[in-house]
């Protein structure tokens, strides 16, 4: 079976997808430095996939990290055939007061990972982008042709990571990059063992309701209900995290089989509201989730949804679950683990 080194291995969806792999039947080798996430991710996904996972801890900038993985690869599995890169820093906000962090990690994460694929002669890399790189949408739904630009240091670090890759394309026709745009992903795994575990206050929305219901946070702040969206409040493509680590599996088959590029959406093309999610979130978790109208907060758009046909046209993927899914899937993950991985 062909042999996946993930970065950010056992981070949120790192984790879910090195369990998607494992049942479409490949073998996937973890790296993570454990910057934002738990060792005890490893547990769970032994307790859920039946297999231990063969994980190792360190930094992705450091070349004798990334040689140890694609040695433990050669020896276990007979050779690494695909990188899968989510290991960065992702909070808007943090990137905003320490853009040099974000920069430093983030490409210089990326641009490491690309050169110890180059030392192993492994060229086929799955990077994980995202609707960031839209910013303010002109048309919608989304399409993967709409003009790019960013508004924050993090999604500078997104399409800055995607530009070097392009290039490094154009200059070495050996590379192949699947570039997921992810949109907003959510939910949990069905097993209820692993799901996002943010640290400190929730950022994201799903996150954040997650703790209301479960009682952590009193209520929840909807940041404007003036934008030009059905209810006034802002509208997103909210993507189940099970169908997102499909993606990659599929992303991964289209390298492999059609040995070129690509680049696509992840999203299901639904937007929904955050009165619509919250009503939602309520319902699974069978309790009122109190809402207290709030500014906007900086930055914020209107509404963001994907066109994700051409995910669908070239690798056949869509997404399957709906909202009610990833809140119930979302809700067993919180009410069973509390305070996350944490106990
Ligand atoms: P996450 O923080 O849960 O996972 C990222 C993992 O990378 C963490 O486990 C962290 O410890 C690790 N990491 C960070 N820097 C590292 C380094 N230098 N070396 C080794 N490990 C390192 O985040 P996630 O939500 O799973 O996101 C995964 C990827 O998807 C990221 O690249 C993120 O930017 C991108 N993305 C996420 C979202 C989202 O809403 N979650 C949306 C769009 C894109
Ligand atoms: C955020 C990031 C974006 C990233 C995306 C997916 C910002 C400014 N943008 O976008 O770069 O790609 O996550 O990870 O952080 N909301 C509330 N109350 C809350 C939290 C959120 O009302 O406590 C609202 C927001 O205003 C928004 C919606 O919920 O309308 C979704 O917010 P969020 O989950 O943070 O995602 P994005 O805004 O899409």
């Amino acid at each position: 079976m062909p042999c996946i080194l993930l970065t950010g291995a056992t981070g949120y969806i790192g984790s879910h997808t090195w369990l998607a792999l494992q049942d479409a039947g490949f073998d996937v080798i973890g790296v993570d430095s454990l910057v934002n996430s738990s060792i005890r991710v490893l547990d769970r996904l032994e307790t859920i996939g039946g297999r231990q996972p063969v994980f190792v801890q360190g930094d992705v900038r450091d070349q004798a990290v990334m040689d140890r993985c694609f040695e433990l690869g050669q020896a276990r599995f007979g050779g690494i055939k695909a990188v899968v890169h989510f290991a960065a820093l992702k909070a808007v906000g943090e990137s905003v007061e320490r853009p040099l962090d974000y920069f430093e990690n983030n490409l210089g994460g990326l641009l490491a990972v690309c050169q110890a694929m180059k030392r192993h002669g492994v060229f086929n890399l799955v990077f994980s982008s995202s609707a960031t790189v839209y910013g303010k949408p002109e048309r919608l739904p989304i399409t993967e042709d709409a003009p790019l630009r960013v508004t924050n240091p993090y999604g500078q670090t997104k399409l800055l990571g995607e530009e070097m890759l392009r290039e490094l394309e154009r200059c070495d026709a050996r590379w192949h990059v699947a570039y997921l745009r992810y949109f907003n992903p959510v939910g949990a795994h069905h097993s209820g063992l692993i799901g996002e575990d943010p640290r400190g206050v929730p950022n994201n929305l799903m996150p954040y309701v997650a703790q209301v219901a479960i009682g952590k946070r009193q209520h929840l702040n909807v940041f404007g209900n003036d934008y030009n969206t059905p209810d006034g409040t802002g509208v997103r493509d909210y993507i189940h995290v099970c169908d997102l680590a499909e993606g990659h599996v599929a992303a991964l088959r289209y390298l492999a089989d059609k040995g070129q590029s690509l680049t696509v959406n992840l999203g299901t093309g639904q937007g929904y509201s955050v009165v619509e999610l919250a009503q939602a979130y309520g319902k699974a978790a069978d309790r009122e989730i109190p809402l207290v109208f709030a500014p906007r907060r900086p930055g914020d758009v209107d509404a963001c949804y994907a066109d994700p046909r051409h995910a669908f046209e070239t690798m056949g993927w869509k997404a399957s679950r709906g909202l009610e899914q990833m809140c119930i899937d979302s809700w067993r993950w919180q009410s069973t683990n509390p305070n996350g991985f944490e106990g």
